[in-house]
């Protein structure tokens, strides 16, 4: 969308037309519904209605209800932070006494918004002209307060009450970029504002060694889904280096050194959540949960007592019911025996497709079951297990 459409598009009279479009959308099929509409508005602008509401029914995975109300470009959508960790990163902002950040790169301004309902002064910049006036929409029809100017990051003054905040674009050109090399603004940039107190959102695959010396990296889970890294600068002064933080709980684990043990398997086996393993802080779960490592390299804890607390949040907790044969054909007889018939298979650190294994296993029994395979001091094993009716998602 370029920014006629979209001054076009958010004017008055197309105001009338987004609402028939949301309206009708559900009830009336896109065809049908355009060529009506084409009798009324012009062709361009009924594209450019239809492509903005199906964007807001897809944004509502990020932003919940709001998303019916903001504006989006598809890619700056795919860019946008979902709004329940930006809200996050933002009240950990406000525990750390911050009042006031500029973006520096806001994008459609998923952060800006976070920042803006968390009570901080936000002012956002961004490079490109459509996002800086989308991000002026959304703060106004979310009403936010707010400022958005169109500059680059790079030249920016930041006023001395401010935090710098930067959610650097993983894109170039060609697609996705996986290194930081790739990020833009740029990781120098980035790295040289981590020095004092900033924040920057990078991708959760970000080497250990890549970490600048005193910042706290915060890996971020939602809803069991790894998201984001988000670095928190030097000058914040924290006595934490990794840190692993699950939503919507809020749950953390930090790294303290802690030393991982290998033992057998207990009671239950614990699947740690992704957040937990990229923050590298395997071990450090197993000693909150009194518990050890399967095998060194593998990350499965197994421990012998009850989640309670926090700790159910932070992994995914199955209690053992057996082991059983790990080679397909003692393992088909095994499950037939059980009368098995539906299987849910968890692998860790084992060269298996679970499609072709269920496949190749053949069962045709009544009852359900979850199979862990993986290896213990490099021999595979098989154990079925139930999960635990523990939801570690949400809070009830
Ligand atoms: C990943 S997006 C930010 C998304 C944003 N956090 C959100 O939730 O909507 C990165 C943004 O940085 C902007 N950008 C890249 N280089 C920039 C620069 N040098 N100065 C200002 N903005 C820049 C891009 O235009 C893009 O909108």
């Amino acid at each position: 969308m370029d920014l006629a459409t979209f001054t076009l598009l958010s004017s008055g009279e197309s105001l009338d037309l987004m609402k028939v479009v949301a309206t009708r959308w559900s009830v009336t099929n896109g065809l049908a519904l355009g060529t009506e509409l084409r009798n009324t508005y012009p062709p361009e602008l009924v594209a450019a209605a239809m492509t903005q509401h199906s964007l807001r029914l897809k944004a509502r995975s990020k932003f919940g209800e709001a998303a019916e109300r903001m504006w989006f470009t598809p890619d700056a959508l795919e860019q946008s932070t979902r709004l329940s960790v930006a809200q996050h990163r933002a009240g950990r902002l406000v525990e750390l006494g911050v009042t006031s950040i500029v973006d520096l790169g806001c994008g459609i301004g998923g952060d800006l918004i976070a920042c803006a309902q968390a009570g901080l002064t936000v002012r956002g910049v961004d490079l490109d002209p459509v996002r800086v006036h989308l991000a002026r929409a959304n703060l106004e029809a979310l009403g936010l307060d707010g400022t958005v100017e169109l500059g680059d990051a790079l030249t920016n003054t930041i006023t001395p009450n401010e935090i710098a905040f930067v959610d650097p674009a993983r894109r170039d050109g060609r697609g996705r970029v996986f290194s930081l090399e790739g990020l833009q603004p740029p990781w120098d940039f980035v790295s040289g504002l981590l020095a004092g107190r900033a924040v920057a959102k990078v991708m959760p695959g970000i080497a250990h060694t890549d970490i600048p010396e005193g910042v706290e990296a915060e890996w971020v889970s939602d809803g069991g889904s790894l998201v984001e890294a988000s670095l928190w600068g030097a000058g914040f002064g924290s006595s934490v280096t990794r840190r692993a933080t699950v939503l919507p709980s809020r749950v953390a684990l930090t790294a303290s050194g802690a030393v991982a043990t290998v033992g057998p398997p207990l009671t239950f086996l614990v699947e740690p959540d992704d957040a937990v393993i990229r923050a590298g802080i395997v071990a450090e779960f197993a000693d909150s949960i009194h518990g050890h490592l399967l095998d060194p390299k593998i990350a499965w804890v197994t421990t012998d007592r009850e989640p309670s607390g926090d700790e159910g949040f932070l992994g995914a907790w199955f209690r053992v019911i057996d082991e059983v044969p790990f080679h397909t054909k003692p393992l088909k007889a095994e499950l037939t025996r059980r009368d098995i018939g539906t299987l849910t298979v968890k692998k860790r650190g084992v060269d298996i497709v679970p499609e072709r294994l269920i496949g190749q296993l053949k069962l045709s029994g009544s009852a359900t079951a979850t199979l862990v395979m993986t290896r213990l001091n490099n021999v595979g094993a098989a154990f079925l297990v139930e999960p635990l009716g523990h939801q570690r998602h949400t809070i009830s």
